[in-house]
C-alpha cells in the first residue's frame, strides 16, 4: 500500500501550503504498518480539527482497516467514532474528491465494515466518489486487490489532473521510468563494503530495515523418503547476535533466489554476474532522482548477488514493469506489445496472460528477448525488491535461547504456463547447508516480528492447539515453553492438541517430540487426524466434533483456543467447527454461540495465526 508514488503524497504539514498545484492527501487507520500512520499519533488535536481539515480537502484517499469485530484501528478509532456519529451534518463535503481502499480479511464477519462504511458516509455527506471502494482481502492477497484498485484509480486522476492542466503531477501513463544512477566498482572495494554489512550485528534493534545475520546452524528433512512432499526443519543460530524471541512469534528471513533463476535473469539482461556495482538515489550533483520515491538502495554488490538477495523475479510483474521493458525493448514490435498490455485497452489480456496464468518476471522477459533494460532501470522499475517471508517460530527461548527454529513446508507446484514454481524461502530452506555440516554454512539476514499467540499468562489454565500440517509450529514452540515450566516446578492445565497429516508414515512431523510431551505430561491428550490412511478423509475438525465435550469443558472452565496453518480451508473450517460445538454443547441457538465465539476472541481467547 506504501508503494504509491510519492508525487501523489502530500504530507500533512505540507499541505497546509498552497502553492496553487492539486494536492493529494491520503489518510491511512493502520495497525501493523500495512498503511503507515493514520497521520502521526491520532491525527487531529480535538474533535474540531476534523471538520476544519476535511473541510479543506478536495481530493484525499482513505486507506482503513477493519479488524476483530468490525473495529478500526486503534489510530483511526477517534475520527471513525467522530465521523460516523456526526451522520446528519448534511452534505458539508461537496468540495471534496475521494476514495477509499478497505483493508480487511474475508474470513472475519464483519468484512471490511470499516472502509465500507466511511466510504458511504463521504457519499452521503456530499463528497464525490472517485471510484468504488477497494475491499482489500488479507485472506487472499491484499497487494493484488490494491494493484486493481489502484489501476482503478490512475484514468481517474489522469483525467482529473488533465482537466486541471497540470502537468507537473505524473501517474504511471505519462511518468518518466525512474531509474538509479549506477556506479560501477572494482570488485576488492565491494569485497570490502559488503564485510562491513556482515558486521552490522551489533545493531540494538533488528527488524525488516535492520535484519541480523545469522547462521543455519541445523538443518534437517521431516518427511521420511515415502513422502513426495518436502518439509524442512532449520534452526538459525542467534547466539552472540542480541536478537531476541518470544515463544510464538514470526520470523522474517531474507532468503536468496536459486543459483538457475538468477542465471536466467543474467542471460535476459544480458549482464555479466560479476559486475560489481551501487545503485543511488541522488544525481551527481546531489540533487535526488524521482522524487524520493525510490526505495533505498541495497549495498554495492556483484549483478550476481544483488539479483539472487533483492530482485523478485518469480513474481508477475506489474504493469509499470512492462512499461519500464518496453522503454528498453530494441524491437519496437515488442515494445508496442508491452506498452498494449500495461494500457488500459489491454486489461484483459494483462488479466489472462500475466495475473492468472502467474507468468514470472523471467518468464515475461523471456517473451520478449530484446527488452534489456540496464541495472538502474532494472532494480528501480522492473523486479520489485525480494521480500522477506514470515514463519511462525517453532521453538521455545526457555529450550532454544540461542536458536529459531522454523518449521517450513516446501512449495513446488505447477503452474498454468506449466512452469515448476518453487517457492523461493522454503526452496532456500531445503538445500541450506548447516553449521553442522561445513563451516561454510548457509546464513540469512532475519529479525524477529512479535505477535499476540501466546500461551496464557497463568500456565494452569487449560488450553487446546489445533495446528495440522506446519501449523504445528507455534505449539511446538508453546509445549516446549511447557516443559521448561514443568521443570521449574509450576503447576501446568490441562493441554489438548489436535493435529493432522496425510499418513504416520510419510508426514508425522516431530512425532516422536510429541509422544515424549505426552509421556512427560508436558501435553495432556494429543490428537491426531491421518487425511489419506483410511478410505475417508479425516480432518482435526473431524476429531474435534468426536471430542466435543471435552472441547466444550475446556471452554468452559476459562481455557484458550488457538488455531495455526491454513486460513482458505483449515482456519475456516475449524472456525465453523467450533461454532456447532458451542451450539450443540452449550444447548444455544446459532447467534448465541456465534456471539460467545466473538467473545472469545475480543477477550483474547480464541487466538489464530493463519496465513
Ligand atoms: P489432505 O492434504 O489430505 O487434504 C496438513 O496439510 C493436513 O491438513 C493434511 O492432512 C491435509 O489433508 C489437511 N487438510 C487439508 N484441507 C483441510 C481442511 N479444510 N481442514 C482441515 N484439514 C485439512
Amino acid at each position: 500500500v506504501a508503494e504509491v508514488p510519492k508525487p501523489l503524497i502530500v504530507k500533512e504539514e505540507e499541505a497546509e501550503e498552497d502553492d496553487g498545484k492539486k494536492k493529494v492527501t491520503i489518510f491511512f487507520g493502520t495497525q501493523t504498518g500495512t498503511a503507515e500512520g493514520f497521520a502521526k499519533d491520532d491525527y487531529a488535536a480535538d474533535d474540531d480539527d476534523y471538520e476544519r481539515k476535511l473541510k479543506k480537502e478536495s481530493l484525499a484517499f482513505f486507506f482503513l482497516a477493519t479488524y476483530g469485530d468490525g473495529e478500526p484501528t486503534d489510530n483511526a478509532a477517534r475520527f471513525y467514532k467522530w465521523f460516523v456519529e456526526g451522520k446528519d451534518r448534511g452534505e458539508w463535503l461537496q468540495n471534496l474528491q475521494y476514495g477509499v481502499f478497505g483493508l480487511g480479511n474475508r474470513q472475519y464477519e464483519h468484512f471490511n465494515k470499516v472502509g465500507k462504511e466511511i466510504d458511504q458516509l463521504l457519499d452521503e455527506q456530499g463528497a464525490k466518489r472517485l471510484v468504488p471502494v477497494g475491499l482489500g482481502d488479507d485472506d487472499q492477497c491484499i497487494e493484488d486487490d490494491f494493484s486493481a484498485w489502484k489501476e482503478l484509480v490512475w484514468p481517474e486522476l489522469d483525467r482529473l489532473l488533465r482537466d486541471e492542466d497540470d502537468v507537473t503531477v505524473s501517474t504511471p501513463y505519462t511518468a518518466a521510468i525512474p531509474e538509479y544512477r549506477v556506479v560501477f566498482h572494482d570488485s576488492a572495494d565491494v569485497a570490502q563494503q559488503d564485510k562491513s554489512w556482515a558486521n552490522a550485528n551489533g545493531h540494538a534493534i533488528f527488524d525488516a530495515q535492520h535484519p541480523c545475520r545469522s547462521n543455519v546452524a541445523v538443518r534437517r528433512e521431516l518427511h521420511t523418503p515415502a513422502s513426495d512432499r518436502s518439509c524442512t526443519h532449520l534452526e538459525f543460530d542467534i547466539s552472540g547476535t542480541g536478537l531476541k524471541y518470544e515463544t510464538g512469534d514470526h520470523v522474517g528471513v531474507y532468503c536468496e533466489n536459486l543459483l538457475e533463476t538468477v542465471e536466467e535473469a543474467e542471460r535476459l539482461l544480458g549482464l555479466k554476474p560479476d559486475t560489481y556495482f551501487s545503485i543511488h538515489t541522488d544525481k551527481e550533483d546531489g540533487t535526488p532522482i524521482g522524487g524520493g520515491s525510490l526505495p533505498p538502495p541495497f549495498p554495492p554488490c556483484s549483478v550476481r548477488v544483488a539479483l539472487a538477495r533483492y530482485a523478485d523475479l518469480l513474481g508477475s510483474p506489474k504493469k509499470s514493469a512492462l512499461l519500464a521493458l518496453a522503454a528498453h525493448a530494441s524491437d519496437p514490435s515488442e515494445a508496442e506489445r508491452l506498452r498494449y498490455l500495461a494500457s488500459p485497452a489491454g486489461k484483459d489480456e494483462y488479466a489472462q496472460w500475466v495475473v492468472a496464468s502467474q507468468r514470472s518476471l523471467l518468464e515475461v522477459m523471456a517473451g520478449f528477448p530484446s527488452a534489456k533494460p540496464p541495472l538502474g532501470v532494472f532494480f528501480a522499475a522492473v523486479a520489485p525488491r525480494l521480500q522477506p517471508r514470515y514463519y511462525s517460530i517453532s521453538s521455545s527461548p526457555r529450550v532454544a535461547p540461542t536458536r529459531i527454529h522454523v518449521t517450513c513446508a516446501l512449495v513446488h507446484e505447477k503452474m498454468p504456463t506449466g512452469r515448476i514454481h518453487k517457492g523461493v524461502c522454503s526452496t532456500w530452506m531445503k538445500n541450506a547447508i548447516p553449521q553442522e555440516e561445513s563451516p561454510n554454512c548457509s546464513w540469512a539476514p532475519i529479525f524477529v516480528r512479535q505477535s499476540n499467540f501466546k500461551l496464557p499468562a497463568d500456565p494452569t489454565v487449560p488450553i487446546i492447539m489445533i495446528g495440522p500440517g506446519t501449523g504445528l509450529a507455534p505449539f511446538r514452540g508453546f509445549l516446549q515453553e511447557r516443559s521448561a515450566l514443568k521443570e521449574d516446578g509450576v503447576e501446568l492445565g490441562k493441554a489438548i492438541l489436535f493435529f493432522g497429516c496425510r499418513n504416520r508414515k510419510m508426514d508425522y512431523i516431530y512425532e516422536e517430540e510429541l509422544q515424549s510431551f505426552v509421556e512427560s505430561g508436558v501435553l495432556s491428550e494429543l490428537i491426531v487426524a491421518f487425511s489419506r490412511e483410511g478410505p475417508t478423509k479425516e480432518y482435526v475438525q473431524h476429531k474435534m466434533m468426536e471430542k466435543a465435550s471435552d472441547v466444550w469443558n475446556v471452554i468452559s472452565q476459562g481455557g484458550y483456543i488457538y488455531v495455526c496453518g491454513d486460513a482458505k480451508g483449515m482456519a475456516r473450517d475449524v472456525h465453523r467447527t467450533l461454532h456447532t460445538i458451542l451450539q450443540a454443547q452449550g444447548s444455544m441457538d446459532s447467534s448465541q454461540a456465534e456471539s460467545m465465539v466473538k467473545n472469545l476472541q475480543t477477550t483474547g481467547r480464541y487466538l489464530r495465526d493463519v496465513w
